[in-house]
C-alpha cells in the first residue's frame, strides 16, 4: 500500500492513462477524486474503484472550475497529498494551417491547466509541508513533431515549467516531475492516426498500455519518491508523424 491515506487528484482522470493512474492509486490505498471535463466518464471510473473515490465535472482550463475542483477535494477528503496533471488536448496539422484558436486552446489546457490545478493545489500542500505534482507531458516537448507542433511546444512548456515549480516548493517538502508516456493506447493516441499507422505501430511493439505507466507514476508520487524531484521521466518510441 504505497499511497495508503494519501488523497489524490487526477485530472482528465476519465479516459486513457489517467484512468489507469486513477485504478493505480486506488489500488494502492489512495482516496481519488477523479476529475475530467467529461463528468460522466468521471463518475464511471469513480465508480469502478475498490476504495474510497469520488468525481468532479472540471475543464481545466477554467480557474474558477480547478478552484472548486481542489475545494471539493478538500472538504470532501480532508486534504490533499497528489495531483496529477493529466489532462491533454492536441490539434494536429501543418502551423501554416493553425489558428490562433488551435494555438490558444492546446495551451489553455496543457499549460495554464498544469499552471492553475498546480496553484490550487499548492495552496493547501504548502502549508502542509508535503505534496506530490505529477504532470503528464510528452516526450513530443523534447523534439521535432512536424504536424504537430502546437501540441509539442506546449509539452515543451509544461517540461520547463516543472523544472521551475520543482525549484521552487522543494523546500517544503513537495515533489514535481513530469512523464513522457511514450506512444500508448487511448483514444487520444487512436484519434491522431490513420488505420495503416496505427498497425504499424502496434507490429513494430513500441504500443504501451496506459496500466504500463502506473507503477513508476506510483512510486514517483509516493512517500520513498520524496528525493526524486524536477525528473522528466521519458519513454522513448518510435513516433510516426500524425496524420495529415
Ligand atoms: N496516449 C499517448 O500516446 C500519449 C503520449 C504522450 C502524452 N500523452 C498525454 O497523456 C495525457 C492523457 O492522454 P490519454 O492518451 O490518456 O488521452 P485520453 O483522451 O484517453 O484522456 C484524456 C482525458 O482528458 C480529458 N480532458 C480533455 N480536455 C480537458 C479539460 N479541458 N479539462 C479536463 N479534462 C480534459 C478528456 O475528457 C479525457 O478523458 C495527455 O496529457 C496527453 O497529452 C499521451
Amino acid at each position: 500500500m504505497q499511497l495508503k491515506d494519501k488523497v489524490a487528484i487526477v485530472t482528465g482522470g476519465g479516459s486513457g492513462i489517467g484512468r489507469a493512474i486513477a485504478h493505480g492509486f486506488s489500488a494502492e490505498g489512495a482516496r481519488v477524486l477523479v476529475s475530467d471535463i467529461d463528468g460522466k466518464s468521471a463518475d464511471t471510473v469513480a465508480g469502478e474503484l475498490a476504495g474510497e473515490a469520488d468525481a468532479v465535472l472540471c475543464d481545466v482550463s477554467d480557474t474558477a472550475s480547478v478552484n472548486s475542483m481542489v475545494d471539493e477535494a478538500v472538504s470532501q477528503f480532508g486534504k490533499l497529498d497528489i495531483l496529477v496533471n493529466n489532462a491533454g488536448r492536441a490539434r494536429s496539422g501543418w502551423v501554416t494551417n493553425m489558428s490562433d484558436e488551435d494555438w490558444d486552446s492546446v495551451f489553455a489546457v496543457n499549460v495554464r491547466g498544469t499552471f492553475a490545478c498546480s496553484r490550487a493545489a499548492l495552496k493547501h500542500m504548502i502549508p502542509q509541508r508535503s505534496g506530490r505534482i505529477l504532470n503528464t507531458a510528452s516526450g513530443a516537448g523534447l523534439r521535432a513533431f512536424p504536424r504537430a507542433a502546437v501540441y509539442a511546444a506546449s509539452k515543451a512548456a509544461v517540461i520547463s515549467f516543472t523544472y521551475s515549480l520543482a525549484a521552487e516548493v522543494a523546500k517544503y517538502g513537495i515533489t514535481v516531475n513530469a512523464i513522457g508516456p511514450g506512444v500508448t493506447d487511448t483514444p487520444f493516441w487512436r484519434a491522431l492516426r490513420s488505420e495503416e499507422d496505427i498497425e504499424a505501430a502496434i507490429a513494430q511493439g513500441v504500443v504501451g498500455r496506459p496500466e504500463d505507466l502506473v507503477p513508476m507514476v506510483t512510486f514517483l508520487c509516493s512517500n520513498a519518491g520524496a528525493v526524486h524531484t524536477g525528473l522528466m521521466v521519458n519513454r522513448e518510441t518510435f513516433m510516426p508523424a500524425v496524420q495529415e
